[in-house]
């Protein structure tokens, strides 16, 4: 049986490497953006993308070829007539992807899938123009899309359960790990992830250690792949400050996704990250990196400070059904590299243990950023560990 054609709408970070994923998994692929430019970067940078591959032997040329063949880069979105499944991956605003969902279901077969790769917009919303709305699905994909092996699965309210059935396996398919997610802001991992940077800005602002210090605690001694100022620098602060502030809002204001001023000022400041030169660190060429004060003792305060933080949002997010414990700790693994799942992890240090210093953080600022999550607070009653 042949493979159902991908449509894969704007040609950004996004959607050309998720263009790739299909074409590379057999699909024929149609790939849609307003832009030229934006297309014929995407065409170019596939292709690089493919002579890498093959240099290294990891693809034989005729892979390759067959790969590049089966996409057709195109500025009209007619081109998905015959689609089983669209990917919208353009800007993130709710308005002009309201005007593009209302034209994609004008072009398409009744049963074919529109969902969106959006990170904060909520899937029921971008569903609420069509006219056939159990087919609306959020399919969210991680930087570099093919490399990330972890893929959010939303269903709104609206869609139905063969789409989600049909939508997940045809992920499945691709060789990606899929978690299922409530249709909440962030999902999984853009909200569990959330103490990771506001935690070591936190501490930052407080004067308890400086940024190379932050980083080296959490990678030296806790074994995250990245440091959270590393990671910010990376992602760039423009990106990471909008998406905590749009949490935030889309969370009615609780405090615990508060964002920092200390991210805001670096971002007005241009000081975006290794794209603009300049983050929390200096990325020009003389530039001298910091040194880390390597303190074992202030070390693990601020590990575990940015750990009980981080799985108090993980215990959370499953007390409130966001996912099942099994996908939470999956998404965090694959989807931002954690060392651990964060579930597991609380089990390995005991929830009572994390609890308490959940307390004693929460009765120190009495600040309801730092409340324990329910359901901890009920395990240490049971004794229960997550696993
Ligand atoms: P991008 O800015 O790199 O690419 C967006 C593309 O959409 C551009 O090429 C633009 O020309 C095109 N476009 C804009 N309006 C269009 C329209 N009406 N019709 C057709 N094409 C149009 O953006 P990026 O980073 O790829 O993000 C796309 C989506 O994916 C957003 O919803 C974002 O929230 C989400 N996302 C982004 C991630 C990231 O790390 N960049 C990670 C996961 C999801």
């Amino acid at each position: 049986m042949s493979k159902i054609k991908i449509g894969v709408l704007g040609a950004g970070t996004m959607g050309a490497g998720i263009a790739q994923v299909a074409a590379q998994s057999g699909h024929r692929v149609a790939l849609v953006d307003v832009n030229q430019e934006a297309l014929t970067k995407a065409k170019n940078s596939l292709q690089k993308v493919i002579e890498r591959l093959i240099e290294k032997g990891k693809w034989t040329e005729d892979f390759g070829n067959d790969v590049f063949g089966r996409i057709n880069f195109s500025t009209q979105m007619s081109d998905f007539k015959g689609s089983g499944m669209i990917i919208e991956a353009i800007v993130e605003n709710i308005e002009i992807k309201h005007a593009v969902f209302s034209q994609l279901e004008s072009l398409v077969d009744e049963n074919c899938i529109l969902a969106s790769n959006t990170s904060s917009l909520s899937i029921a919303a971008i569903g609420s123009v069509l006219k056939n709305p159990n087919r609306v699905i959020g399919i969210h994909f991680f930087n570099p899309a093919p490399l990330m092996p972890l893929v959010e699965i939303i269903p709104a309210v609206q869609t139905c359960e063969t789409v989600l059935i049909e939508a997940r396996s045809i992920i499945d398919s691709w060789n990606k790990v899929t978690v299922l997610a409530k249709d909440t802001p962030g999902f999984i991992v853009n909200r569990v992830a959330r103490p990771f940077y506001g935690e070591a800005l936190r501490i930052y602002e407080e004067g308890i250690a400086d940024f190379a210090t932050i980083d080296w605690a959490m990678t030296a001694l806790g074994g995250f792949r990245m440091g959270p100022f590393t990671l910010m620098d990376y992602i760039g602060n423009d990106i990471n400050y909008t998406v905590t502030e749009s949490v935030f809002k889309a969370f009615y204001y609780d405090s615990r996704y508060k964002p920092s001023f200390t991210q805001k000022r670096h971002s007005e400041a241009g000081y975006l990250g290794r794209k603009s030169g300049r983050g929390y660190f200096d990325y020009s060429e003389n530039a001298i990196t910091p040194e880390p004060t390597k303190d074992e003792v202030l070390g693990k305060e601020i590990l575990n400070r940015i750990l009980v933080m981080l799985i108090n949002e993980a215990a959370d997010a499953l007390f409130l059904n966001v996912a099942t414990k099994e996908d939470i700790d999956l998404a965090m693994t694959k989807g931002v590299n954690y060392p651990k799942g964060l579930l597991k992890w609380a089990d390995e240090i005991g929830i009572k243990n994390v609890l308490e210093q959940l307390e004693t953080l929460f009765e120190e600022y009495g600040e309801d950023r730092y409340r324990p999550s329910p359901l901890l607070k009920r395990m240490v009653r049971e004794e229960k560990s997550f696993f």
